[in-house]
């Protein structure tokens, strides 16, 4: 099924493209940076971990397992009320109730500009409104949302938590925010904290430590040179792909580009060499 949410660096269309790099008989469905989780309602695992650094994007899920049609309900009025002047009083506030918590991040994401995410020094959402107004769609399957997430384990923490877990029968999928050596930019910035150059390197340490317990990884991260040799070593297989950008706000800056693959199970052709499982 398709993710609620729209989310920079989405993987929505290495599904569509790539889906035989995914691994689907693993024991565990392991993703420590779930963003809108396009790989996971695509591969629709039984059993799955999933966190981010987000919490508010945690809190959304969590209710979308538990009380999806409170979600449903609140999010009615949100599409019933929505305006200018609506969008940006909800931004301003900060609801403690967990389903009015879940349905203002999803009615914000849905009706921001460009399904941004972005919070100033002190962690508060300032994305302007953007142009679309639809925030609950005619044929969405709310049910389905708390189908997919019936065996998944939802929490909210740095990727070095979720990662220490993977071991043996495990599939990790893991895409980090695209940062590369000496450029940490206002992109980059999902949270309050930047994701740095030392947080990419220590998210292959982690790695590597999972791969020696048995896990089967697969890393989605920039094309560019700093990311090759941070994986050059015999444990990773890295493979270019080619993408088509759909975040740009104007088409004129949509252009293919392409991204790299890291794999401990794929050769560099995108061929599964691991047959462990
Ligand atoms: C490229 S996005 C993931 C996109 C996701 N694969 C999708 O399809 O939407 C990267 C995610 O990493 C999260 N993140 C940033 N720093 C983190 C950290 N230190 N630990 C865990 N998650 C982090 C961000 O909140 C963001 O959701």
């Amino acid at each position: 099924m398709k993710p609620f949410l729209k989310w920079a660096g989405g993987k929505r269309w290495l599904v569509s493209r790539y889906s035989n790099f995914l691994c689907d008989d693993a024991r565990r469905h392991i993703e420590p940076f779930l963003g809108s989780g396009a790989v996971f309602f695509y591969a629709n695992p039984k059993c799955a971990v999933l966190s981010d650094v987000n919490e508010e994007l945690i809190c959304a899920y969590i209710q979308l397992k538990k009380n999806a049609s409170s979600v449903r309900d609140a999010l009615s009025i949100h599409h019933e009320r929505h305006s200018s002047e609506y969008y940006y009083k909800v931004r301003s506030k900060c609801p403690i109730d967990p389903v009015e918590r879940a349905a203002r991040f999803i009615y914000l994401n849905r009706t921001c500009f460009n399904g941004l995410y972005r919070v100033n020094l002190k962690g508060v959402f300032n994305v302007p409104k953007g142009t679309k107004t639809q925030v609950v769609y005619d044929d969405e399957d709310f049910d389905g949302y708390t189908n997919a997430l019936k065996g998944a384990k939802l929490t909210s923490c740095d990727f070095s938590d979720t990662i220490s877990i993977a071991g043996e029968g495990d599939f990790l999928y893991v895409d980090p925010p695209y940062t590369v050596k000496h450029n940490n930019n206002n992109f980059l910035k999902y949270n309050e904290r930047i994701f740095s150059w030392s947080d990419q390197k220590r998210l292959v340490e982690c790695l590597a430590d999972a791969a020696k317990r048995g896990a089967k990884i697969l890393v989605s991260n920039a094309d560019h040179k700093c990311i090759w040799d941070l994986y050059r070593s015999n444990m990773w297989n890295i493979t270019s792909v080619e993408r088509c950008s759909v975040l740009a706000s104007s088409s004129k800056y949509r252009r293919n580009t392409t991204e790299v693959v890291i794999s401990n199970y794929l050769d560099v052709s995108g061929n599964v060499v691991d047959t462990r499982f």
